[in-house]
């Protein structure tokens, strides 16, 4: 199992949080951007974009913004693996404008959004990111109903014989990775590996 490591919560400083996921087993860094209006709390600004500077693994950049357009190019010249935007009216055309900067694209799917919908948009892109907790914050506990909803999505994959691949967020943990490894293709984890005293042995636990 693939292991994006966010530094969101952590119990070091960001510094030493990005240094330690650096170091680390983590085949990612996931980065979560804020901009306090999609979601109320806001990450956004120079810190941050230094911040980026000192990571050394592929970033999977989650945007939790209302315009990602405004934000994409200052991901430019860095090693990214993927950028995921979530689901609003201009999404077709906030791919395509992205994508053509050089991303590629995922969609994330946030616990309020109908699955029904958003089949038809999954053509369209190369990863799913699927929430497990309401964006916004770290260390919440995972969604038990995110697991039908995994279900399904891999169900009408097959159906509809596409490829893209599945990521979860939110409230990954030893256990939570066990319910959910015959869903997704990778995973992403926070406070559980952030917040423990020796994260190797976290991260090592969720590749099993
Ligand atoms: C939540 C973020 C997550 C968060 C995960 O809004 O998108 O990436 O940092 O943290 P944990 O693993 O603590 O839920
Ligand atoms: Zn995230």
């Amino acid at each position: 199992m693939k292991v994006a490591v966010s530094f969101l919560s952590s119990k070091r400083t960001t510094g030493q949080t990005i240094d330690m996921i650096n170091k680390s087993s983590a085949d990612f860094i996931h980065v979560d951007l804020m901009d306090g209006k999609f979601v109320e709390n806001k990450n956004i600004g120079a810190r941050m974009w230094k911040y980026l500077q000192y990571c050394e693994k592929p970033l999977d950049v989650h945007f939790m913004v209302k315009n990602p357009l405004k934000y994409v190019d200052h991901f430019k010249g860095l090693n990214v693996r993927i950028i995921y935007i979530n689901y609003n009216s201009y999404f077709l055309n906030d791919l395509e404008q992205i994508r053509k900067k050089g991303f590629r694209v995922g969609l994330v799917i946030n616990p309020w959004d109908d699955l029904e919908l958003m089949k038809k948009y999954y053509p369209y892109v190369d990863k799913i990111l699927v929430m497990s907790v309401i964006p916004g914050a770290g260390g919440q506990s995972f969604m038990m109903e995110t697991i039908d909803k995994l279900k399904q999505i891999v169900k009408y994959r097959k159906e509809a014989n596409l490829n893209f691949t599945i990521n979860i967020d939110g409230g990954i943990n030893e256990d939570t990775a066990k319910l959910v490894k015959n869903y997704v293709d990778d995973l992403v984890s926070g406070s559980y590996v952030c917040k423990a005293d020796d994260p190797e042995k976290q991260i090592e636990k969720l590749k099993k």
